[in-house]
């Protein structure tokens, strides 16, 4: 496996590929790499050619205050799981080398934006969809691979490369859990054993919200309310937000059609935020 850190290197190594006629899956991630990003790359392995992978803690999409700093890093752990997955090369840019003095442009996708993880945080998902944007035009992928735990984020990348005309298919992935429910993250490492216990159960919360709009409840209000009420049986967890919206807009919905729940139409999303400590989660189902 190639471990290429300029933007010459990788615009290379991706028009190397395309000369020997492959196509290219593109699995974007900052690291840190657990089960989750592994499901991402052996999906991309398998439909495609070849993989790249990055790994870029992106400073653009920390808020002031926010875990940039402490955003856990791992690459040489890294490199071994991408390598055990076949993987041709892994981008691992500098900051400076990705936003070069003078770098003065942002991709702002707006409406999409305004609530959930876009309403906590300012400002996130312009760092998020400019990093992105910018990754695209180096690697040039044919596919590009993303995880539905951050929804919004497939959500909102999937609009911007729409808007931008970019050639290239985004992949939603399945979120990818510990056996007791919690999905992974790179930030679960940063909880205390005891918020590490209690965080499934965010997991168990939304379940409880799927399996009554499964049962029949139009309300997204009685659901939103269920899960809330779970949540806050553990002390521990502080909520940031627990939304219902459509999958296009991402605006609240209203009263579901009965058949929402029935077929899988993935419409909505129910999306919930909580932080343990000092540690943002997020989770969602999608019906
Ligand atoms: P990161 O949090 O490292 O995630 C990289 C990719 O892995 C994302 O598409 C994310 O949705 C996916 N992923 C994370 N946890 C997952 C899980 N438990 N199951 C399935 N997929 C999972 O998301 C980012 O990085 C950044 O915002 C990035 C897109 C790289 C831009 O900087």
């Amino acid at each position: 496996m190639k471990t290429l850190v300029t933007v010459r290197e990788i615009r290379e190594r991706s028009k190397a590929l395309k000369a020997e006629g492959k196509t290219i899956g593109f699995v974007p991630t900052m690291g840190a790499l657990h089960g989750g990003h592994a499901s991402l790359a052996r999906r991309a392995a398998r439909e495609n050619d070849a993989v790249i992978a990055s790994v870029f803690v992106n400073p653009a999409q920390f808020g002031p205050g926010e875990d940039f700093e402490t955003y856990p890093r791992d690459f040489e752990g890294d490199a071994a799981i991408l390598e055990s997955l076949g993987v041709d090369s892994v981008f691992r840019p500098a900051p400076g080398e990705i936003y070069p003095e003078g770098f003065a442009t942002k991709v702002e996708v707006s409406g999409l934006t305004d609530r959930l993880c876009g309403g906590d945080r300012p400002g996130h998902f312009a760092g998020v969809a400019t990093v992105v944007a910018k990754l695209f035009n180096l690697v040039r992928p044919d596919r590009a691979y993303f995880g539905l735990k951050d929804a919004q984020q497939f959500f909102v990348l999937k609009r911007m490369a729409e808007d931008l005309n970019a050639d290239v298919s985004l992949v939603p992935c399945p979120t990818v859990r510990e056996p007791d429910g919690l999905a992974m993250s790179s930030r679960n490492l940063r909880l205390s054993p005891e918020e590490r216990k209690a965080a499934p159960r965010l997991h168990a919360a939304l379940e409880l919200g799927r399996k009554l709009a499964l049962s029949g409840e139009t309300d997204p209000k009685a659901i939103i309310e269920s899960i809330v009420e779970e949540i806050r049986k553990s002390p521990l967890f502080e909520i940031d937000h627990v939304e219902m919206v459509d999958t296009k807009f991402l605006k609240p919905v209203g009263i579901l059609k009965p058949e929402t729940a029935k077929e899988a139409r993935g419409e909505v999303l129910a999306a919930a935020a909580v932080r343990l400590g000092k540690t943002r989660l997020i989770d969602n189902f999608i019906l």
